[in-house]
């Protein structure tokens, strides 16, 4: 099993499916699982992989058969699930600000839910009672998570019901016989501090005795991997040692289930994204690399300003000097300021590591470009799971009309 794909097996896979192309490293997915599965040992902890991150059905397929469960965050990402082969008990579905037609909808495929708000679950009392039990998404009011636009758990987040309102959710349960079985947060992503997680659970301990019928304690995702050298990380053997801890520490928790929904701990790094150089421009401020590529593809360090590695796979040896790497798309859409790369020429071929987790997943075809084709490598044998897009995908739903 390897963990990274060498410069020689990207550049084959290149030349073979062409660029752009995503490429997954299904050994590395492997790795980070056992490497959850190592760090929370004792079978008390559910590990749910959190599908947004990456949905590609041969990517889930894989992640069923490692023996994972997944999280779903919309009701089509419970249908791939199914479709992918988990059964309904390893799905559960986070809904956030949803139409209840969706919670009824995830109900009846037998997953289990967590409700994000009052209102739905004032709903789910009026239209089922206790028939189905479910979780509840709780606002703890910590902030953490990479940046602002990834916290979620913060007291002026959209996500969860706040903790203050703990009454009012007592009162539906309590008028409607609703049954809560599992209590969830999620503070946010790139958490690179275990004491996060330990926070939240001294929120929810204080919570658990309100909920007689509880089976689980769901404390989302959001571990931080390395983007870059010497970027710090979370310590997943240390999260796993304080949280089993508090657990053990605290009565009422002691037989509860600990869930966690990891998305980019599973498949960041698995994935690269590789580009062609299509010019390069010389100005006054930098030298500009543009690649057959955008924000279109990649989001992430526009949207973010997400550091992603960037190497020349071509002319690895040839000495550095300073680029900036932009896209084809027309409008600003840099991936790096001044990055020093070694020599970079037409044609040469740009990787960009820790591209599995929302890379292709937000993905778009914007300025009408096709978005990437999709390829896993699994002990050494690469296989095309996504064709490129066509110009028909970029037609097929619309209706031409005459005006
Ligand atoms: N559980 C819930 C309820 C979530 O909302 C998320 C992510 C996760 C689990 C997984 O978080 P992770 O382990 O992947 O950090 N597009 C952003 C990240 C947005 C995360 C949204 N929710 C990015 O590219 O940084």
């Amino acid at each position: 099993m390897s963990e990274q794909l060498t410069n020689e097996q990207l550049i084959q896979i290149a030349q073979e499916f062409g660029t752009p192309v995503y490429v997954y490293n299904a050994d590395k997915i492997e790795k980070q699982y056992q490497r959850l599965r190592t760090a929370f040992d004792g079978g008390r902890v559910k590990i749910f992989y959190a599908a947004k991150a990456l949905t590609n059905l041969s990517v889930l397929r894989f992640i069923h058969k490692l023996g994972a469960n997944v999280d779903c965050s919309s009701i089509n990402e419970v249908k791939l699930a199914l479709q992918a082969g988990f059964e309904p008990s390893r799905v559960l579905y986070t809904s956030n600000g949803i139409h209840f037609s969706e919670i009824e909808e995830a109900l009846k495929l037998g997953v289990f839910v967590n409700i994000d708000s009052l209102y739905n679950l004032q709903k789910l009392g009026e239209t089922y009672g206790g028939q189905y039990p479910v979780g509840v998404r709780l606002r703890p009011n910590i902030m953490a998570g990479g940046n602002l636009k990834i916290s979620t758990g913060h007291d002026r987040s959209k996500f969860g019901i706040p903790v203050e309102q703990l009454a009012q959710l007592q009162d539906l349960v309590k008028t409607y016989g609703i049954r809560i079985q599992n209590l969830h947060i999620h503070t946010g992503s790139d958490i690179k501090d275990a004491d996060i997680f330990i926070k939240g659970i001294d929120v929810l301990f204080d919570i658990i005795p309100h909920f007689p019928e509880l089976k689980s304690i769901d404390l989302g995702g959001g571990f931080k991997v390395a983007y870059k050298e010497g970027d710090p990380v979370i310590n997943i053997e240390e999260l796993s040692q304080k949280v089993l801890a508090a657990f053990d520490a605290h009565e009422a928790a002691r037989n509860l289930e600990i869930w966690f929904e990891p998305g980019k701990f599973m498949v960041s790094e698995c994935g690269y994204l590789i580009t062609s150089v299509n010019l390069l421009k010389e100005t006054s401020a930098t030298t500009f690399v543009s690649i057959n590529s955008g924000f279109n593809h990649l989001i992430r360090p526009m949207f973010y300003d997400a550091y992603h590695r960037i190497e020349n796979l071509s002319n690895p040896d040839a000495a550095s000097q300073p680029y900036s790497i932009v896209g084809n798309i027309c409008e600003t859409d840099t991936f790096a300021w001044d990055r020093p790369l070694p020599e970079v020429r037409e044609g040469d071929l740009l990787v960009f590591y820790n591209a599995g987790a929302y890379g292709y997943e937000m993905a778009s075809t914007f300025n009408s470009r096709f978005r990437p084709a999709e390829v896993i490598v699994r002990n050494g044998k690469a296989q095309l799971i996504r064709k490129r897009d066509t110009l028909e995908d970029l037609t097929r739903n619309q209706v031409v009309v005459e005006l």
